[in-house]
């Protein structure tokens, strides 16, 4: 599905778009190397719909929020929570099971990471067509490249953004006078040099993990079984090789990222493959082409689903890397074998319009219809 981005990272590794006004890398080498560079390429991008979150922070700061969250999201911690997601899974699956098809993204790969992420938190999980609602505004693009429509999205954006606000406002007053065992009630305690931290910050926290890990990790499962059903050999592979699991995930997420692109801002100014980048400048860093480059993944173009090394940018990489990535990794480590169990045989309809999230950092499906036997 990335055709034009494998051209131009064979024929303009790098190239600055007047359009965009930024410059982009496709390579996996400068791809890589802007990311792991975090003093030359600051991660305060302007205009950004994710708040004042530790997304958009440099250090200092970054490294001190980071470690605030960092406990609850190690795979050790992380490991306590499978039981919880199997069980998920297998209700929702059980939902699906009598019948001969499902919408992969309706029925299992949105709900799911979104009831983790609110259990996680502690925001009750019925609000989740909520959080649907207003998290696809936050990562949707504009239209079309015209000063209105993207006046608009920025406008939607506003409204999204001061929706979610004041719902966890709410969360945020009563964990303060009732705390539980959630994520909340212990940011609430959280200090950063003595000092707690401000209510902005801890809208930030709240409305960047619900995002971050909503989106992405729906479309890692709709697109893990997007793959499969394009691929039957891989499916019947995988189907009988459960320990397969994890390698192909990581190769999903090689082959199909949820996340494309990540964009930063150079702070000084600097040269990349010889080309001038002034300080200011945005840069985008193209997972998904870099994913491809043949350079760094033999046979590039082939989805191995046994692929050992496989240092795909999926995750990003560097002092961002994602946080979440071994909550997202757990969630498709058990839903995927799950579905390849349960349901059989997999397949999508030729005939049926395959209709592509409208952003342009996300990858995936906004539906996908599957048949099973
Ligand atoms: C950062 C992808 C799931 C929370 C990132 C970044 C990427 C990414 C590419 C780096 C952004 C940058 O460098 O600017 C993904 C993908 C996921 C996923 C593909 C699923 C397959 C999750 C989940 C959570 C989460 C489940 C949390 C519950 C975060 C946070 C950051 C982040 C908090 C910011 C880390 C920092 O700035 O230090 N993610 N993510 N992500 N992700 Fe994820």
């Amino acid at each position: 599905p990335f055709p034009i981005l494998d051209d131009l990272r064979r024929t303009s590794p790098i190239r600055y778009d007047e359009d965009r006004a930024c410059w982009d890398v496709f390579s996996y080498e400068d791809a890589r190397n802007v990311l792991l560079n975090h003093r030359v390429f600051s991660s305060r991008r302007g205009m950004d719909v994710r708040g004042d979150s530790m997304l958009v922070m440099d250090q200092p700061k970054h490294t001190q929020m980071r470690a605030l969250v960092n406990k609850a999201f190690t795979p050790k911690s992380i490991e306590d929570l499978a039981p919880r997601i199997a069980n998920i899974v297998d209700d929702l699956l059980d939902q699906v099971a009598d019948g001969t098809e499902m919408n992969v993204v309706h029925d299992l790969a949105y709900p799911l990471p979104v009831i983790v992420i609110a259990e996680l938190l502690g925001v009750p999980s019925e609000d989740r067509a909520l959080f649907k609602k207003w998290s696809d505004i936050l990562v949707k693009a504009p239209e079309n490249n015209t000063d209105e429509a993207f006046a608009q999205v920025v406008a939607e954006r506003g409204i999204a953004r001061t929706t979610l606000n004041d719902y966890f406002r709410d969360i945020l007053k009563q964990r303060r006078a009732n705390p539980q065992d959630d994520l909340i009630s212990a940011l609430l305690q959280a200090q950063i040099d003595g000092q707690k931290l401000t209510e902005q910050e801890l809208l930030g926290f709240c409305l960047l993990l619900l995002v971050a890990g909503n989106e992405t990790t729906t479309n890692l499962i709709a697109n893990a079984v997007r793959y499969l059903t394009e691929d039957m050999a891989v499916q019947e592979r995988w189907r009988n090789t459960p320990t397969l699991t994890n390698t192909a995930i990581e190769e999903v997420l090689r082959y199909y990222p949820p996340i494309v692109a990540i964009g930063r801002i150079a702070s000084e100014d600097t040269e990349i493959r010889g080309q001038r980048i002034a300080a200011g400048s945005q840069v985008v860093s193209w997972v998904a082409a870099a994913n491809r480059d043949e350079a760094q993944f033999p046979d590039a173009d082939r989805f191995v689903p046994d692929r050992t090394p496989n240092r795909h940018l999926g995750f990003g990489l560097g002092i961002h890397f994602c946080l979440g990535a071994p909550l997202a990794r757990l969630e498709a480590q058990i839903a995927l074998p799950k579905i390849l169990e349960r349901l059989g045989t997999l397949t999508f309809d030729e005939g049926t319009p395959l209709v592509p999230i409208q952003s342009t950092f996300v990858f995936g499906v906004k539906e996908y219809p599957i048949r099973f036997k």
